[in-house]
């Protein structure tokens, strides 16, 4: 019967016999097996006899994690799966939806909020990693009843067609101007190179992005 490959364990170069592993009980197939698992392991901060151990049931349960954020102005501490990105806490934990999940891979930006100011792609984000952190979506943008002057230049410039892509080209261009990058339609352009419109309203939102940047109006 195999015995388990430990650590310092494996065999050097072509030689089965190296020091420490019996031939007779390990083959060069069962030693890449394994150390591939150590390997993994090691790759994702779990030690190797427990993932060995693991029960596929246990690895699909949820790990609970609380976090704390501020959402648009408000505290909320949550408990969530840690493995859930931020995009998932604000939509499915918060209900808010107005952030988008497109492709959930960092490609077409329509999940873009502000963290810390700062934009972001939440699919992307580990939400647990995020602890403390001041998260804005396209609900806190407005004041009221009085929109964002760039929420209320895409309707003046008729920036979206379907509108799936517009909160996160909206939170996008807010950080787009408060960077200093929205100096000019070619530099919007640039800048906002992360955000796909499938409608390809282009047009439309660089131009409520550059007259807002010109205005300096971002916030
Ligand atoms: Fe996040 Fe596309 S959904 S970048
Ligand atoms: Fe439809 Fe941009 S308005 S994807």
């Amino acid at each position: 019967m195999n015995q388990p490959i430990l650590p310092g364990s494996a065999p050097s170069g072509d030689n089965d016999q190296a020091d420490g592993v019996d031939p007779q009980s390990v083959s060069r197939r069962d030693f890449m097996v394994a150390a591939g698992t150590v390997a993994g392991a090691v790759a994702v901060g779990v030690p190797a006899m427990s993932v060995a151990a693991t029960d596929p049931d246990m690895a699909r349960a949820p790990r609970v994690q609380r976090v704390g954020l501020t959402v648009n102005g408000v505290r909320r501490d949550l408990s969530i799966d840690a493995r859930q990105s931020l995009l998932d806490v604000l939509r499915e934990n918060l209900q808010l939806t107005g952030t988008k999940k497109g492709c959930n891979q960092g490609a077409c930006g329509a999940c873009t909020v502000l963290v810390n100011g700062r934009r972001i792609v939440s699919c992307l984000a580990l939400a647990a990693l995020y602890d403390g952190a001041d998260v804005q979506t396209i609900e806190g943008l407005a004041s009221g009843d009085t929109l964002h002057p760039l929420q209320a230049a895409f309707i003046d410039h008729e920036g979206f067609q379907c509108g799936f892509c517009t909160s996160g080209q909206i939170m996008s261009g807010v950080a787009c101007i408060i960077e200093g990058h929205a100096r000019s339609p070619r530099e919007v352009q640039y800048w906002m190179s992360g955000n796909i419109c499938r409608c390809g309203a282009y047009r439309g939102i660089t131009a409520a992005i550059a007259e807002v940047g010109a205005k300096g109006a971002a916030s």
